[in-house]
């Protein structure tokens, strides 16, 4: 793996003028919930057919200069990823699993015809984001730096192909809980919306998924529900996952399901991560089709007994309850399962440090 000493380019540092006072920045960590608050730095790497990658900085976090011909202003060519950086108990500073952010993040470069960024290169500069904030990790229970490096094409053209210059950039943010209500088990609502179809982009971290999702996500809240719930756009039968979480549903005789990845959902690290840590518990986890029928069925007669929603900024977090025009049921007792919570504890364990990693999930940066 690389270290800062051996980057695959160089870095310029730019020193902060002003950072944020100590007493200010206890202040604004101390209860942060998520995406409001933001580090003094980010990490910066342009992009153009002449170059390549080229211009790397850690600097002062500030506005970016967008000619209004920009592309990403009308035709949304961005990516970005999630993904969280920890504490563990001996003060040390991790990453989880930052090399499938990498490789999600070059497939989703593929899908937007925009350019690939070495992997090494990614995760070199989200541990110098990293570095350059290490101060600004919430101390509350649960608490990470969310780490959001994201990708948008700068070409001042209006013309309609993939732009010739691009910006790669990386901010902090320190994160508590991702839900405000604090509620044990959120409440979905099943949209009448289409998230993504077969052949687009609903497989990519790509804004412009999450901006179709923004309709339907006001219409749940207006609801008094936590997220929405998206079905296939064929059939509009099958289960796919939330707007920003990858669901999987827990049956009485120990068997789990999750949707697959079919193209049209995004192929979370906390899924993949959960799938390989039930099968360790012995539980049998099928990535297989759910239709929301049988899901509802299943909820009356007992046989599901639990579902939760997973993903970076959620972590583990408990369905509860269901409702769309058509569905309206209660999962178990409505509150969070203990097959949940089992499995959020071992991977908070070990993204944490708390316990072994076997499978190498643990970055440690210092
Ligand atoms: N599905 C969607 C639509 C998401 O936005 C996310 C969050 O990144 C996930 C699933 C979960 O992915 P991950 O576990 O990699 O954070
Ligand atoms: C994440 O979990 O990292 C996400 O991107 C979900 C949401 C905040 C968009």
């Amino acid at each position: 793996m690389a270290t800062l000493a051996d980057s695959p380019i160089a870095f310029e540092t730019l020193a902060h003028p002003a950072p944020t006072p100590a007493n200010e920045r206890a202040a604004r960590i101390a209860e942060p919930g998520f995406g409001t608050v933001f580090t003094d730095h980010m990490v910066s790497i342009d992009w153009d057919e002449v170059h390549g990658w080229h211009n790397a900085k850690v600097g002062p976090l500030e506005a970016i200069p967008l000619h209004p011909a920009s592309s990403v202003l009308h035709y949304a060519q961005e990516i970005f990823e999630g993904l969280k950086a920890y504490r563990l108990d001996d003060g040390t500073m991790a990453l989880f699993r930052p090399e499938e952010n990498a490789r999600r993040f070059n497939a989703s470069a593929q899908r937007l015809a925009m350019p690939e960024l070495p992997e090494d290169l990614f995760v070199e500069a989200v541990r110098r984001a990293v570095a350059a904030d290490k101060d600004w990790f919430p101390p509350v229970d649960g608490g990470s730096l969310y780490i959001r490096p994201f990708m948008f094409a700068t070409e001042h053209f209006l013309g309609v192909r993939p732009a010739k210059n691009y910006k790669f950039l990386v901010i902090c943010s320190p994160a508590g809980n991702y839900f405000k209500s604090g509620a044990p088990a959120v409440s979905v609502w099943v949209s009448d919306y289409t998230r993504a179809a077969p052949g687009g982009t609903g497989a990519a971290k790509c804004g412009g998924n999450y901006a179709a999702s923004l309709v339907p996500t006001k219409e749940a809240f207006a609801l008094h529900h936590d997220q929405t719930v998206f079905l296939d756009a064929a059939e509009h039968k099958w289960i796919e996952e939330l707007g920003g979480m990858n669901l999987f549903f827990v049956f009485d005789d120990g068997t789990m399901i999750t949707p697959p990845l079919s193209g049209t959902i995004l192929p979370g690290i906390t899924r993949d991560s959960l799938i390989t840590l039930a099968r360790e518990e012995g539980l049998a986890v099928r990535e297989e089709r759910y239709s929301i029928d049988q899901w509802q069925a299943d909820a009356a007669s007992g046989h599901l007994v639990e579902t939760f929603a997973c993903g970076t900024a959620a972590v583990v977090t408990p369905v509860g309850t269901v409702a769309g025009r058509e569905h309206n049921f209660t999962i178990g007792t409505g509150g969070p399962g203990q097959l949940t919570g089992r499995l959020k504890q071992r991977l908070v364990d070990i993204q944490r440090g708390k316990a072994a990693d076997p499978h190498g999930w643990v970055m440690k940066l210092d």
